[in-house]
C-alpha cells in the first residue's frame, strides 16, 4: 500500500488525541482508504512538555511552516488555532506547497475560508474542516454531502460546548460563571482565549461556516450579529426556569427578507423543547430542509477525543481522494450572502 504521511501542527488537547487515534485506528484507516496513514512529522511550541505520546520515528519541527513545506508530508493537519499568525502561515504554506490541509480552525476559516478554498482549488488539493464546527458531530459532511437534494431554509443550534457547559452548571448547581469557566478550561473545552467562547465569537465563526455550506453563500463572519453569555446572571437562569424556560446560546442562520440572516445570542427556549434537553458540553444542530424536513444532530461539541474523531474522518476522506471543492461547490460560483438587519423574535 502507498503511504499517506501526515504532518500535525499543534499538539494541544486535539493534536495529541489525533496522533494517538491515527495510530490506534491504523488498520481501519488503511482498509477504508487503501493507504497506509501515519504521522511522520509534528510541531508544537513546547517540545519538552510530556503529552504521553510516543513520538519515536516522528520528525519534530520547531517551526510549523517548515513542517508544512517538508517533503516528508502529504497532508498537513493544522491544530494550532487562531485566525492569524502561525495557523494561517502554516495553512498557506501547505497549500502553496501543494499539500492537502485538514484543519479544526473555525476562526481561520470564518475569516479567510474563501481565499484558502480558492488556493486549495488552484493547487488541486483538499481543504477539509469537519472538526471546525460542532466538534464530533459530522455536520460538515451532512451539509456538504448528505443534503445536496434539499433546499435548506434554516440552520440553528448550540455550537459552543463551553457556553452550554457553563449555562448548564450555573443552572443546575448554582455555581458562578467564573467557576464554571475555569472547569471548562481545565477540561480542555475552552479556546486559548475564552473570550471567544463566552462572547459568542466562536459560535459566530462556526455559524458562518455552516451558513456557507447550507446556503451556498460566501463566508460572511462579519455579517453575524453577536451577543455572548458573559452578562448572564444566576438570577436570569432562575427567572427563566420559573417561567418554564432555559437559556441557551444559539447560533441561527435563516433565509429572511433580503438575504441570509445570521445571529448569535442567548435565547429563552421552552423547557419542554428538545434543544432545552441538550446539556453540558453537548452541541446540537437542527436543519430545516424541504425534502428531508427537520433534521437534528446532537453530540459532543468539544474535547480532545470527540474533535479528533472529526479530524480523523477528514484525514481518511482526503487520503482516499478524490479532491472535492472545500465548500461543496467551486468557489467561483458562490454568491455573497446579503446582510439583513437582525430580527429578534
Ligand atoms: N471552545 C470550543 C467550544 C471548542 O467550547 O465549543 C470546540 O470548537
Amino acid at each position: 500500500t502507498q503511504s499517506f504521511r501526515l504532518g500535525v501542527a499543534g499538539l494541544g488537547t486535539v493534536g495529541a488525541a489525533v496522533v494517538r487515534m491515527v495510530a490506534r485506528r491504523a488498520a481501519t484507516l488503511s482498509a477504508a482508504t487503501g493507504r497506509e496513514i501515519r504521522v511522520t512529522a509534528v510541531s508544537s511550541r513546547d517540545r519538552d512538555r510530556d503529552r504521553g505520546l510516543d513520538l519515536a520515528g516522528i520528525t519534530w519541527f520547531d517551526d510549523p511552516v517548515d513542517l508544512a513545506r517538508s517533503g516528508e508530508v502529504d497532508a498537513v493537519v493544522e491544530l494550532i488555532g487562531g485566525s492569524e499568525g502561525a495557523a494561517k502561515a502554516v495553512v498557506e504554506a501547505a497549500l502553496g506547497a501543494g499539500k492537502h490541509v485538514v484543519t479544526a480552525n473555525k476562526a481561520l476559516l470564518a475569516h479567510h475560508g474563501a481565499a484558502l478554498a480558492r488556493a486549495a482549488e488552484e493547487a488541486g488539493v483538499a481543504l477539509a474542516f469537519e472538526a471546525s464546527a460542532a466538534g464530533g458531530i459530522p455536520i460538515v459532511k451532512a451539509l456538504r454531502e448528505g443534503l445536496t437534494g434539499n433546499a435548506i431554509s434554516r440552520v440553528y443550534g448550540i455550537l459552543n460546548g463551553t457556553c452550554n457547559y457553563i449555562l448548564t452548571r450555573m443552572e443546575l448547581e448554582g455555581l458562578t460563571f467564573e467557576a464554571c469557566l475555569k472547569d471548562a478550561q481545565a477540561l480542555g473545552y475552552a479556546e486559548a482565549d475564552p473570550t471567544f467562547d463566552v462572547e459568542g465569537f466562536d459560535t459566530a465563526h462556526k455559524l458562518a461556516i455552516l451558513t456557507s455550506l447550507a446556503f451556498g453563500t460566501a463566508l460572511d463572519a462579519e455579517g453575524v450579529s453577536v451577543e455572548g453569555i458573559s452578562a448572564i446572571q444566576p438570577l436570569d437562569l432562575t427567572m427563566a426556569r420559573e417561567l418554564g424556560y432555559r437559556i441557551k446560546l444559539l447560533g441561527v442562520a435563516q433565509i429572511a427578507a433580503g438575504g441570509i440572516e445570521q445571529r448569535v445570542h442567548p435565547t429563552m427556549v421552552p423547557r419542554s423543547s428538545s434543544i432545552a434537553q441538550v446539556m453540558g458540553v453537548t452541541n446540537a444542530v437542527t436543519i430545516d430542509a424541504d425534502a428531508v424536513g427537520e433534521l437534528t444532530l446532537i453530540g459532543p461539541g468539544a474535547g480532545g477525543e470527540a474533535t479528533a474523531s472529526a479530524v480523523v474522518a477528514d484525514i481518511a476522506d482526503v487520503a482516499a481522494g478524490p479532491v472535492r471543492p472545500a465548500f461543496g461547490r467551486p468557489t467561483g460560483r458562490m454568491q455573497p450572502a446579503s446582510r439583513v438587519e437582525m430580527q429578534r423574535h
